[in-house]
């Protein structure tokens, strides 16, 4: 049969090739997130794995109108999260083990984060890249640089949005709280430590392990909460802003977990170099957060997570790559200067330590 000339044209690229895959994924990727997200909201992989798999009687599990539920099951299927199967839908396996149950690390409270927050803001890139700043901080109120900053004007998504970053980094923590820097410290100090998942998770592990959060003050106070009823005393607050104000004293290890990723290497510098300035000398300092691959092309979490940076959080940073951070370790004058490797959602851990 002869093609039309204008199919002929159109069609000079490989089916099977894997990017063309992507590509047709990634044009339909924020709807599809969407449905992603409403069914985690409406419980839908928790219905099915709990034997309500029948339209009907997911239909009953939802309360959705049936052509809303027709809807949903259909975007969901394409996905392949969910499958349907002589009229029953069960779920995947990344869906049955990821998606179902509601936990303080469930990706619902991710993706809703990352919904409600995130997302909107890359309307902006094209705007922000040109721009060279975060052009989308404006639909938050207040005048502050920084999205953490602005969030305090806005309790609800604030609220929102911490449990979405505590719930992410509970996905990613136990690697850290795992590592071997962790069994000779006793005085931590945890910059920026948000609403004191981190923290809390270390505390927990090392018994004789005491821990200071020093993030900005509502930040601290949402970490106060969290913390107070289960560690008391061996978790503090210490409220301050990491640039105008001192580092506290007296830690032997200071900890950045999903911090320094925020800022320029130029206020990474200064950073380190605070750090340097409260630990005793065999005192170490850990850069825990994602890392770009050394030749800057690959790592889809670490990507995401570098244009919201520029797009909405700060303006700038990025998920640098772990050569950055060794340099400014070293030209912090930290010692002994290495990265470990291996860890979950391209994850890396530069240590330092104080001569
Ligand atoms: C991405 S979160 C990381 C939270 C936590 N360390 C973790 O790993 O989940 C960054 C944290 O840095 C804090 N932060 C950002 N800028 C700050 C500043 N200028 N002073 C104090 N804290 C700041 C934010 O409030 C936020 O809690």
């Amino acid at each position: 049969m002869e093609v039309p000339t204008k199919m002929k044209s159109s069609q000079t690229y490989d089916e099977e090739d894997p990017v063309l895959e992507r590509f047709h994924l990634l044009v339909n990727a924020p709807a599809l997130f969407n449905s992603l997200v409403t069914a985690l909201e409406l419980d839908l992989f928790t219905i099915v794995s709990g034997g309500l798999s029948s339209f009907d009687e997911i239909r009953g599990a939802t309360g959705l109108p049936p052509h809303s539920l027709r809807v949903l099951l259909y975007a969901v299927c394409t996905t392949g999260l969910l499958e349907r199967r002589d009229g029953h839908y069960v779920n995947s396996r990344v869906a049955e083990e990821m998606l179902t149950g509601d936990t303080p690390d469930s990706w619902r409270h991710i993706l809703v984060g990352w919904r409600e927050v995130y997302y909107p803001a890359f309307a902006h890139l094209t705007e922000a890249l040109r721009a060279g700043t975060n052009t989308a901080l404006a639909a938050h109120p207040g005048s502050e640089p920084t999205l953490y900053q602005r969030l305090a004007h806005d309790p609800g998504l604030e609220a929102v949005f911490h449990r979405a970053m505590g719930a992410f980094t509970l996905r990613s923590v136990d690697a850290l709280v795992e590592s071997e820097q962790f069994a000779s410290t006793r005085r931590l100090l945890d910059v920026g430590g948000g609403d004191g998942t981190t923290s809390t998770r270390l505390t927990a592990r090392y018994p004789k392990l005491t821990s200071t959060i020093f993030d900005i003050p509502s930040v601290s106070h949402i970490a106060e909460q969290a913390t107070a009823p289960s560690f008391g005393e061996r978790v503090t607050v210490h409220p301050g802003d990491l640039f105008a104000d001192p580092f506290p004293t007296g830690s032997d290890t200071v900890l950045f977990s999903h911090v320094l990723e925020i800022f320029s290497g130029e206020q990474i510098t200064t950073l380190l170099a605070k750090a340097m300035d409260v630990l005793p000398p065999g005192g170490q300092v850990l850069i825990y957060g994602y890392n770009a691959s050394d030749d800057e092309t690959e790592g889809w979490y670490s990507a995401r997570l570098t244009l919201y940076l520029n797009a909405l959080a700060s303006g700038q940073g990025m998920a640098y790559p772990a050569g950055n951070y060794e340099e400014w370790l070293r030209q912090a004058g930290f010692q002994q200067v290495r990265t470990l490797t291996g860890y979950p959602y391209e994850h890396g851990l530069h240590i330092g330590v104080k001569a």
